[in-house]
């Protein structure tokens, strides 16, 4: 995808009203990719948004040698022929990804062997994979860290074990996923997350001709088999862009229908956005048109302070906190967010102040239950003041989320922002100008 601005000038006080179409989930459609190595003939995946992610994703796969064609909204990989892939390529660039440990597993079954550069990510924390690492290792993998990266092979191959996690960590559920369907035997994977981007990339996995089944207590069982085939599969709609709009709508007082949006992925968001005043309507898409979600603030604005807690599957997600924090400094009294998932991913909160918002963070849990954050000395719960009357300011974009929400900030706020970064946006939010523009926002690219 083309990059325009990296700065943006943006003249907040418009409701933003209109329509955007969001398409597949950023988070799961690089799995899906990583998929595609895995399968004995071409896949196929559609609804696949033009974000960067996916670029960095194809331009890994086409390194190791893979067939990676792309229209728009459809890419199709050929994993004919699997090569390795030069250290120094892949560090350059992997960049800001994340996904390169998630293609051990795959490398493994089709190499004996996989090159890990080193990691990007958003910087909400930490970020560790030793839960990777260990569930490597215990398949029967030998991991060996260089300054360059780390180098991963397996002998014997990799072979089927009961694999518990610590934390219900997306990535290490996805990791164990994608390394169990071709080991030799079973896997028993406990304490596994089960967000609606896992679940999807199980199906894609059933279609390639694995066997997972899912259990109600986190317990994940897979079957390993001798081979897979490509899939054909429509990512689900990102829930996270979907559910960013919908407190843009809050925030700036707009009206904002999201299509392709789905009900049941966001029933935790929903429940909140109601409590908060926020109105939404569902079209399931029962009549032929498009599923969309139509998302509007109340006339008068009066929005209500909650107490939420982010977490795990099927709880509040992590990725939905950011901007409805900046929708939360619109209401009245104090709310207050408390932080499970990330240690560190409040911090985008101080330039919120200097905009006016009145955002106190804590290192206790507030809120609601302990967490394991609690008294490690990780600022990770939020009190917010509001309504708070915005002001314009320059902001410094951090991360993904943390940049959309000043996006929605600036454009609540009274007067002028400057935001500079744009390139975490475009990360995960397809044609979020263009998307702006339709909703009568008012900026000027720089
Ligand atoms: C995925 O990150 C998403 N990213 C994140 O979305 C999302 O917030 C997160 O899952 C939780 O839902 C992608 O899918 C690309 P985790 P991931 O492993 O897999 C700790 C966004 O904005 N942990 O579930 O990296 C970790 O430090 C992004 O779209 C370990 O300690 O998340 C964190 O505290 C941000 N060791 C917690 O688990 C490990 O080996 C959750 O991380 C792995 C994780």
């Amino acid at each position: 995808m083309t990059i325009s601005a990296s700065s943006l000038r943006v003249i907040g006080g418009t409701p933003l009203t209109g329509e955007v179409v969001v398409r597949g989930a950023k988070n799961l459609v690089p799995k899906a990719m990583v998929a595609a190595l895995l399968g004995n003939t071409p896949s196929t995946l559609r609804n696949v948004p033009n974000v960067v992610d996916v670029d960095v994703v194809s331009g890994l796969l086409k390194l190791h040698g893979v067939g990676v064609e792309r229209t728009d909204g459809v890419l199709t990989m050929d994993p004919g022929r699997v090569d390795h892939a030069e250290p120094a390529e892949l560090n350059v660039h992997a960049g800001s990804s994340r996904i390169p440990i998630l293609m051990c597993g795959p490398l493994i079954h089709r190499l004996g062997r996989a090159f890990i550069p080193d990691l990007g990510g958003c910087k909400i924390g930490d970020r560790p994979i030793d839960f990777h690492l260990d569930a490597l290792r215990q398949m029967g993998a030998k991991v060996r860290k260089e300054n360059d990266g780390l180098y991963i092979d397996a002998p014997g191959g990799l072979r089927g074990t009961q694999i518990e996690l610590s934390f219900p960590s997306v990535g290490a559920t996805e990791q164990v996923l994608l390394s169990a369907v071709l080991a030799t035997g079973t896997t028993e994977l406990r304490n596994a997350a089960v967000e609606p981007e896992i679940m999807d990339l199980i199906c894609i996995l059933q279609k390639m001709g694995a066997q997972i089944t899912v259990h109600s207590n986190r317990v994940v069982r897979i079957e390993g088999v001798s081979e897979l085939t490509g899939f054909d599969h429509w990512a689900l709609t990102d829930r996270l862009e979907a559910a960013s709009w919908a407190c843009a709508a809050l925030a700036t007082k707009g009206d904002i229908t999201v299509v392709g949006a789905e009900q049941e992925p966001m029933l935790t968001f929903l429940n909140v956005f109601r409590q908060v005043g926020g109105q939404f309507e569902v079209n399931d898409g029962g009549n032929g048109s498009a599923k969309s979600i139509r998302f509007w603030c109340p006339e008068g604005g009066q929005l209500n302070a909650v107490a939420i807690e982010t977490n795990v599957a099927p709880g509040f997600q992590t990725d939905w906190q950011q901007p409805l924090v900046v929708a939360l400094t619109q209401a009245e009294g104090l709310s207050i967010v408390h932080e499970t998932v990330y240690e560190n991913r409040l911090g985008f909160t101080q330039a919120l102040n200097t905009m006016g918002a009145h955002i106190q963070v804590y290192r206790e849990c507030l809120g609601g239950s302990t967490c394991r954050f609690g008294q490690r000395n990780f600022s990770h719960s939020a009190v917010i003041s509001g309504p708070a009357q915005l002001h314009g300011a320059e902001l410094a974009i951090p991360d993904l989320r943390g940049g959309f929400s000043y996006l929605i900030a600036a454009l609540a706020a009274d007067g002028t922002s400057t935001l500079h970064g744009l390139e975490l946006i475009y990360r995960g939010y397809e044609n979020f100008l263009a998307k702006l523009s339709s909703l009568n926002a008012k900026y000027e690219e720089l």
